[in-house]
């Protein structure tokens, strides 16, 4: 199978009667029950809802790190729940850019070293991969802290570390989870001015899991996970 995914007219991302359950002991948690959920090329969706509602869950079946344990699940067409871990991994390291909760960064990496890292796992060049990987950094303000590592930044700086990270490869899908959450709100509006402009100018997909409103706001879709479902909600939300 090819790794470069056919420019598709179909839909980037179809979930269908998806359910995704994690096992504790003797008990099962229902963390995704029954949802359907699509997403086309180019759309631009604000994950919304309470603490434990499965957003993050949904995120990760998005970003092909969990496979459901049930329903069907394509992305570009291709069956997710079929494919080898092999496949995933190369999907996602050239399609998908993703931008964890809690930052994952290499702690004995420098922050460039850490952005450059989905480039050398594509074996680009260490000194290109490095040229982009300081050109990412100066697009999210840390161009200057490049050779700290992540215990010598601040919390929002690992954010930004971790968000070009996630933009450095040029993906066409960008997954974030609470991307902003420690970020001050100028440069949680920063960071969101650069999500859109990739969206608007490269067509990037974007889907971020956020609790601000105002934000949220942005975003054509507001998808509400409550309990392991979701729910498409029009115009404003509350979060
Ligand atoms: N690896 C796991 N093992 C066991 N339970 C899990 C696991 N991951 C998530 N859960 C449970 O699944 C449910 C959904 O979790 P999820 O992380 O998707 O919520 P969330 O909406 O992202 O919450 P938050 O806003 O706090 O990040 C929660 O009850 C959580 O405890
Ligand atoms: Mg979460």
């Amino acid at each position: 199978m090819s790794y470069e995914l056919e420019a598709c007219p179909s839909r980037l991302f179809e979930l269908h009667s998806v359910s995704q359950q994690y096992v504790r002991g003797n008990a099962t948690l229902c963390a995704l029950d029954t949802i359907d959920f699509t997403l086309d090329h180019g759309d631009t969706c604000a994950i919304v809802g309470a603490s434990g509602s499965g957003k993050s869950t949904l995120l990760n079946i998005l970003g092909l790190l969990e496979r459901p344990i049930r329903g069907s699940a394509r992305f570009v067409g291709n069956d997710i729940v079929a494919a080898s871990a092999n496949d995933l991994a190369a999907w996602r390291n050239r399609h998908i850019g993703f931008i964890f909760q809690a930052f994952n960064l290499l702690p004995r990496l420098s922050a460039l070293d850490n952005v450059a890292l989905p480039l050398a796992y594509r074996n680009v060049r260490r000194k290109s991969a490095r040229a982009l990987a300081l050109a990412q950094l100066q697009a999210v303000g840390l161009a200057d802290r490049a050779e700290h590592r992540p215990a010598d930044l601040s919390g929002g700086q690992r954010q930004r570390v971790a968000i070009a990270r996630a933009l450095v490869g040029q993906p066409s899908l960008i997954l974030a989870d609470e991307p902003t959450g420690n970020l001050d709100p100028c440069c949680a509006n920063e960071i969101l001015e650069l999500f859109l402009a990739l969206n608007r100018e490269q067509g990037a997909t974007l889907v971020m899991v956020t609790h601000d409103a105002n934000l949220a706001a942005r975003f054509e879709r507001k998808v509400e996970v409550a309990q392991g479902r979701v729910y498409e909600r029009v115009g404003h939300v509350a979060v």
